[in-house]
């Protein structure tokens, strides 16, 4: 049966070299994080390329990110939403450590889409529902959940209120290293993502794709 390749080095920098040319301010972003030893959370930058051609696609001009950490992804999507909607798009950048949005802000001002991205510190299932209270129900074009894997089911449920019709959501890492198909995995995090891959596979209000870019990355486009 054919099935995906597994990437060693050369064939991701081969992978790298023939995507567009990185945006300096996310190279930066991307380098410094590296330096403080934390890549391991940051999406790749063929991730970051894939999920800014999926901005363009669905023609985003307002999106919702949960889970900043230093900014890359958001910086990456934001990005292909101003070039195409100008000052008019707006990404609201979810994450509940103030000091991560700080930094994440700084890289923004270095991209020029500080204007365009809206932070919002708290815990992200607490501002997601505020942000449907207050209009943003069934108006989201694209979102991308990036955060703490147990609350991947809530996350589902706030994207199936704030998407519009035809709007995507990602879910980030639901291969989770492998351990989802480990069945002596059984820890929170894995038993999390296995009930979302099933439950969003299982939703007739949703096409979905669950591909094997990064750490896995599940896609949904509400009916
Ligand atoms: C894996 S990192 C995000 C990486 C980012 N998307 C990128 O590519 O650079 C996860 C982030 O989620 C945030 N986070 C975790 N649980 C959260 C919650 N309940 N509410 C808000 N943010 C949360 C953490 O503070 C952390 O910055």
């Amino acid at each position: 049966m054919s099935r995906s390749i597994g990437l060693n080095e050369t064939l991701t920098d081969y992978l790298r070299s023939m995507n567009p040319e990185e945006h300096p301010a996310l190279k930066r972003c991307r380098e410094d994080t590296q330096e403080r030893g934390d890549a391991r959370m940051q999406i790749s930058p063929e991730q970051g390329a894939f999920m800014a051609f999926l901005a363009g696609l669905s023609d985003a001009k307002v999106a919702v990110e949960v889970g900043v950490f230093t900014g890359y992804s958001a910086m990456a999507v934001a990005m292909a939403m101003k070039h195409r909607h100008g000052e008019q798009a707006r990404l609201y950048a979810l994450d509940r450590d103030p000091g991560l949005i700080a930094l994440a802000e700084g890289y923004w001002a270095d991209g020029d889409v500080d204007d365009v991205i809206q932070p919002i510190i708290g815990d992200a299932r607490r501002t997601l529902s505020e942000l449907a209270a207050e209009g943003l129900a069934e108006s989201v074009d694209f979102m991308f959940v990036d955060a703490d894997k147990t609350g991947y089911g809530d996350y589902y449920a706030a994207a199936l209120t704030l998407l519009r019709p035809g709007g995507i959501v990602l879910f980030d890492n639901v291969l989770w290293g492998g351990s989802v198909a480990d069945p002596a995995k059984t820890d929170a995090d894995t038993e999390a993502l296995r009930a979302l891959a099933k439950r969003v596979r299982d939703d007739d209000r949703v096409d979905q794709v669950f591909t094997a870019i990064g750490d896995g990355l599940l896609i949904a486009m509400k009916r």
